[in-house]
């Protein structure tokens, strides 16, 4: 039997510490739940807004609809053979649980995504993806209920349509789908995958040379954690902005003025940014505004709630990070968390 509780604080679940309200409130804990949940009778008036580990979000306003809190547990191996495993997880599992449960199960490829904020759900929608690595190089499939139909579906490698921090189910299928179940296809023999600079570093710190995956996972957990704010401490949702990308001439253009822009080649075209870099450059970085948020010391892509900031002030902040960078070097930001 669900339980639809009525004006909660969305302050616990959300990373970035904002204080909205829900109008409605449901934890959904199975399947079963969550189809008792689309049938009842209060979603044919009122809009569902589905809440993950809130590591991607900024609540700028109350949030009038029911708001479902998947917590769907249990990580299992599906199936094996001698080289590669199925490993699945519920929507609801911590992803970085499910990294290490992965590396207790002695299977490889997502050592790289030790770490990241959020849950095993929200991993898909955005294609999450840290140091050289992004769930779609071992996404297997996912299981999702359609929400107005209440079927189940499943959805392959190539049906998520999965980009640089883009999948369908931000595209084309918003709000259409609910995930449960995440499956990868992880590898028994470790390959490690230490191109990333500061990675191959922090081992040569750590004295490894031959690493294991837990090797690899400490030294990004080592990594993340002197750069990125522990949510638990300071609200944040990771990256706030992705990182731009620009065609070959405008690099160009721009490198005459700024020969240390780092920069990614795409292909012969266009440039990936890092726009960390831009905001730094363009004297952000550290910025705080009434020492209540701002802009993070050690990483500018991250914008930060010390305590008691509204969503719409971050909002407002990001604002004005993207004209001033717009103006200095004419390239436009787009925000990379969802705005509410
Ligand atoms: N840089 C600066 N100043 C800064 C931040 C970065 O000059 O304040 C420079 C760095 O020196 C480096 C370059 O920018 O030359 C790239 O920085 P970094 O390696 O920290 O990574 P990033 O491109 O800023 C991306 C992801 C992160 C992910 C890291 C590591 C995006 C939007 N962000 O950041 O993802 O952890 O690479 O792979 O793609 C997230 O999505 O929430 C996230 C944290």
């Amino acid at each position: 039997m669900i339980l639809i509780e009525e004006h909660i604080s969305l302050k616990p679940y959300n990373t970035f510490g904002i204080d909205s309200m829900a109008r409605y409130f449901c934890t959904i804990s199975t399947v079963p739940e969550l189809i008792e949940l689309l049938q009842h009778p209060l979603t044919i008036d009122v809009p569902l807004f589905i809440l993950g580990g809130g590591s991607n979000l900024l609540l700028t306003k109350n949030i009038d609809a029911i708001v479902v809190k998947i917590n769907i547990s249990g990580i299992y191996i599906e199936e094996e053979d001698h080289q590669a495993a199925i490993l699945k997880g519920g929507a609801g599992e911590v992803w970085h649980d499910f990294v290490m449960r992965s590396l207790d199960y002695e299977l490889y490829g997502l050592e790289n995504l030790s770490l990241i904020p959020g849950c095993v759900g929200a991993a898909p929608m955005q294609n999450i993806g840290a140091y050289g690595s992004e769930i779609k190089d071992t996404f297997e499939y996912l299981e999702a209920i359609h929400i107005p139909t209440q079927k189940l579906r499943i959805f392959n490698k190539s049906a998520c349509l999965f980009g640089y921090r883009e999948s369908i189910f931000k595209g084309e299928l918003k709000n259409q789908y609910i995930i449960t179940h995440v499956a990868f296809r992880l590898a028994k023999k470790f390959q490690p995958n230490t191109n990333y600079g500061a990675i191959s570093q922090e081992l040569d710190k750590m004295n490894i040379h031959q690493p294991t995956a837990r090797d690899v996972s400490n030294a990004i957990i080592a990594i993340r954690s002197s750069k990125l704010p522990n949510p638990k401490e300071i609200g944040n949702s990771g990256s706030f902005f992705k990182n731009p990308v620009i065609s070959r001439e405008q690099y160009v253009q721009l490198v005459q003025n700024y020969p240390d822009m780092p920069c990614y080649p795409i292909d012969d075209y266009s440039v990936k940014i890092a726009a960390g870099w831009l905001i730094e450059r363009a004297g952000w970085k550290g910025k705080t505004m009434d020492g209540r948020y701002g802009v993070h010391q050690h990483q500018a892509l991250v914008l930060v709630n010390y305590g008691g900031a509204t969503g719409a002030e971050v909002f407002q902040l990001s604002e004005a990070i993207i004209a001033d960078i717009l103006s200095k070097f004419n390239i436009q930001l787009e925000r990379e968390v969802n705005i509410l």
